[in-house]
């Protein structure tokens, strides 16, 4: 993390352009809180990849919001469509209009946290197999200049996590989406956040993809309702909780649910009120902790 910094930092002086790779899923919890510490007035785009995965009218709230709460750039797009991916070279041109691209080539950054799909959009731009891609958290290791077309030079920077895991269901929304490795969650912790939001959010995806006739009433209930509908039954006749989770989760990942966003620009909005309210609660707590410390320390010594 600190390399990552510090490579970073060393790098954007001289960076005409930065492109941060996103889940359209997750716009919010997949930004790198890095970006806006360290690049100044250097131009962004953002790329909301695997848009196939995230719910359309929701990554077209994504991009509304970051043009115009933040004045930047973003743009959906998915490997299925390689041809919107390859639009990002003339929007470098576009958003750079001052250069002259005959003197020096424009020096590009791209940067994305592990698995969100960096490697798949270099390759596509490059129109040859450059980055190795893979589902592991943080394959790409090395940094690396790449020559494209459109004279743009890119600096392919090494996959990393953003340190601050904050509002704490961030952490479960980039686990949902594999950008963390699965080792470090619990299947069934996972599992249970993701059914209780879609239970809010898309309750006929679930009920759909796993024929539910009713609507399950909590995350436990829904995810026993899928593992009896998909026999992961335990020899004692009880629903296996671990398979199961790990079969919604899959089947999530891959979309078998239909697209989805699991996150909104208003309910991060509200993530972040609740987590403001909760961190001033606290504050105010240890406060009063600490007056009363003060104030039995004062009697003792008297
Ligand atoms: P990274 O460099 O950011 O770590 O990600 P990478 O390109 O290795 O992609 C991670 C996984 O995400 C790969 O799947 C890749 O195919 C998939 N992916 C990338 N872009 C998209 C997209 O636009 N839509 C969808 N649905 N998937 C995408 P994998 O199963 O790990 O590898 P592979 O078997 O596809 O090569």
């Amino acid at each position: 993390m600190h390399k990552a910094r510090k490579d970073i930092a060393e790098v954007m002086p001289v960076v005409d352009i930065i492109i941060e790779v996103l889940d359209a899923r997750i716009p919010f919890s997949s930004e790198n809180p890095l970006v806006p510490e360290l690049r100044g007035d250097t131009p962004c785009i953002k790329l909301l990849n695997k848009a196939d995965l995230a719910d359309p009218e929701i990554t077209a709230l994504w991009v509304a919001h970051m043009e115009k709460e933040r004045g930047i750039k973003a743009l959906p797009v998915s490997q299925k469509q390689p041809e919107q991916i390859r639009q990002l070279l003339q929007l470098c041109e576009t958003l750079l209009p001052h250069r002259n691209l005959n003197k020096r080539a424009v020096r590009a950054m791209i940067m994305g946290i592990p698995n969100v799909g960096k490697s798949t959009i270099i390759n596509i731009l490059a129109g040859r197999t450059i980055a190795r891609t893979g589902n592991e958290a943080g394959i790409t290791k090395a940094q690396q200049k790449i020559k494209l077309d459109n004279n743009i030079l890119l600096t392919d920077t090494p996959g990393f996590l953003w340190p601050k895991l904050s509002p704490p269901s961030c952490a479960y929304r980039l686990a949902v989406t594999a950008a963390i490795k699965d080792t470090v969650f619990d299947y069934a912790d996972i599992a249970a956040f993701a059914a209780n939001y879609l239970l809010k959010a898309y309750p006929s995806a679930l009920q759909e993809r796993y024929k539910v006739a009713s609507l399950p009433e909590s995350d436990i209930e829904a995810l026993d309702a899928i593992g009896v509908q998909r026999g992961c039954i335990r020899k004692g006749g009880s629903v296996d909780l671990q398979k199961v989770s790990a079969l919604f989760i899959t089947e999530l990942r891959a979309g078998l649910l239909g697209p989805i966003s699991l996150e909104t620009p208003s309910m991060i909005e509200q993530e972040e009120e609740a987590e403001k309210a909760a961190q001033a609660e606290k504050a105010k707590a240890k406060e009063e902790h600490d007056r009363l410390r003060r104030l039995k320390a004062k009697k003792r010594s008297r």
